[in-house]
């Protein structure tokens, strides 16, 4: 199995980042799939423009940016696992950016039926609506496409470093592998 960890904050040494790696270490140690993650705030990924020429164009998006790229490995990939950080109650604009360009390759996103993690981490309490919302938006999606959800956690933590601290949540990271089958 090919899985596809996107990261979607700019803090690289932040919360998201440190959940990345706890997933790609008990991937790498529970099973044989292969993994790979990947930072879309690296990326130069530019808003849909609704021009619409991928529906004539080979569902190739007319945009010369990372955009193909990334798309690539989405439709490559058997499982994906979104990594955000809360940004005003949704995910950071640079997940979006790659979310909306999803349009492009719709036909071959469902041609698959790709197992899918919702991992966010917001400051605030894990009882705030936003991390339903996130999820409300992933479950449309994946209807839409036919994936299938595997896990969705959510973690409240602020500060850089404040994800390690959290009781529980670096085991919950380390034991994902287990949704991985
Ligand atoms: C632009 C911006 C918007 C944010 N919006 C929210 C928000 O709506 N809700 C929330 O709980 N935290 C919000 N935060 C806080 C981050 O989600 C929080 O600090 C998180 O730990 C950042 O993850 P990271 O360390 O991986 O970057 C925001 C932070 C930034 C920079």
């Amino acid at each position: 199995m090919k899985i596809l960890l996107l990261n979607s904050s700019p803090r690289h040494n932040g919360n998201t980042a440190y959940a990345t790696e706890q997933i790609k270490k008990s991937i790498e140690l529970n099973t044989t799939h292969s993994v790979e993650s990947v930072n879309v705030t690296n990326l130069k990924v530019s808003g849909c423009v609704a021009c619409d020429s991928c529906r004539t164009n080979s569902e190739i998006c007319v945009i010369k940016d990372d955009t193909q790229d990334i798309l690539n490995k989405i439709v490559d990939a058997d499982a994906i696992v979104f990594l955000a950080p809360v940004y005003w109650w949704g995910v950071p604009s640079q997940l979006k950016a790659v979310i909306d360009k999803f349009y492009s390759v719709q036909s071959k996103l469902k041609a698959k039926t790709k197992k899918i993690g919702i991992v966010t981490i917001g400051a605030s309490d894990i009882t705030n609506r936003q991390y339903s919302l996130i999820s409300d938006q992933f479950d449309c999606i994946n209807e839409f496409l036919g994936w299938e959800k595997i896990f969705d956690l959510s973690f409240s933590a602020r500060e850089i470093n404040d994800l390690p601290k959290l009781e529980g949540a670096t085991e919950q990271l380390s034991n994902i592998s287990q949704y991985l089958v």
